[in-house]
């Protein structure tokens, strides 16, 4: 029983993480483009940064992977993905940072 409790709790914070309803990804997405992001970002091009589906690839499956981007979004970013450094985000709430970190963690191609 024991052995069994602990993977399919490993199992359903996983499948948590790497999912959101249509209504907050669509709200995400929207705080995205009010915010600016999507100047440099498209979901599944590189403009002047990564595309968002890129970023979900490279970081798949690092439990860490959200507090990162908040980090590179918060502070900026600079050196992961090439020559162009991303500018920080100082003036946007830790909160809507989050959410578009924990966002572009579900984007795929
Ligand atoms: C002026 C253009 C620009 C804007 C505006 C911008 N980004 Fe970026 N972003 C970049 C570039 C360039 C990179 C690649 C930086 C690097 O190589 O480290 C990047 C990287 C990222 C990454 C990957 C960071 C990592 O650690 O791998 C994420 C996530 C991201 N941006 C999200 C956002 C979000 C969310 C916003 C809006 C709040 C935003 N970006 C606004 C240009 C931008």
């Amino acid at each position: 029983m024991r052995k069994l409790f602990i993977p399919l709790l490993l199992l359903s914070g996983l499948s948590q993480a790497a999912e959101l309803s249509a209504a907050d990804s669509a709200a995400a997405q929207q705080l995205a483009k009010d915010s600016g992001c999507l100047t440099c970002h498209s979901l599944t091009e590189k403009i002047v940064g990564p595309a968002y589906a890129s970023v979900a690839e490279k970081y798949k499956g690092q439990d860490d992977a959200a507090a990162g981007l908040v980090q590179s979004i918060q502070y900026g970013s600079k050196g992961k993905w090439g020559r162009i450094p991303m500018p920080a985000h100082s003036s946007m709430s830790v909160d809507d940072i989050k959410t578009l970190a924990n966002w572009v963690l579900t984007i795929q191609k």
